[in-house]
């Protein structure tokens, strides 16, 4: 079966609610092997406020992927450097979205003259952000809901130049 790429586009209003169910659904499905259901419940729990959840994705650059014009997962840029957050739905995993969305962001800090992307990558999504060649600096624990969660603060510097001294 031949699968349509993903596209891309602007973040809008009216789409908080589905994000946010996006967001959610990503979390609890896709997480489970790294996090505990706690952990997991907690980190859901961000958008259970939809107002504040849709001001946050207002306030940064979101982008939103689509597949056939349904929205299937979202990143966003946070300032000049930092990837805040990026989700696809677990039906549409594997399909490149993840990826598109990833590289529109980084085109659209190097074209701002952003030399080196930040991301706290989840413990699921470090893999992903490894074979984009973001290197790992250090290991952080967060707290989020009452709950302690692991992440790892990642950089790839934007020229294709590997940060030196990052570990794993
Ligand atoms: N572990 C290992 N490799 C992965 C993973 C993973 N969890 N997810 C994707 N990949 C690989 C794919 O196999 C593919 O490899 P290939 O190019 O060699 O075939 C490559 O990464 C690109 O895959 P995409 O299809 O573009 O990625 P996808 O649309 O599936 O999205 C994502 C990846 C965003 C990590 C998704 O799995 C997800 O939403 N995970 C759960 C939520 C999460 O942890 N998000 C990150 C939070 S941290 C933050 O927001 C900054």
């Amino acid at each position: 079966m031949s699968r349509s790429a993903p596209a891309l586009r602007p973040y809008l209003p009216d789409d908080a609610p589905l994000l946010a169910a996006i967001f959610a659904a990503s979390i609890m499905d896709l997480t489970g092997d790294d996090y505990s259901e706690a952990q997991q419940e907690a980190w859901a729990m961000a958008a259970d406020d939809e107002e504040a959840f849709g001001r946050k994705l207002a306030g940064q650059l979101t982008l939103i992927a689509t597949l056939q014009g349904a929205p299937v997962g979202f990143a966003s840029l946070k300032g000049a450097d930092h990837i805040d957050m990026l989700y696809v739905h677990p039906s549409a995993v594997g399909q490149g979205a993840g990826s598109a969305l990833c590289d529109a962001l980084e085109k659209i800090a190097s074209a701002r003259g952003t030399k080196a992307l930040k991301v706290d990558a989840s413990d699921t999504a470090l893999e992903f952000f490894r074979k984009r060649g973001y290197v790992a600096q250090q290991r952080n624990t967060v707290t989020i809901n009452d709950e302690w969660l692991a992440n790892t603060t990642m950089q790839k510097t934007l020229d294709g130049v590997a940060v030196p001294g990052g570990h794993a």
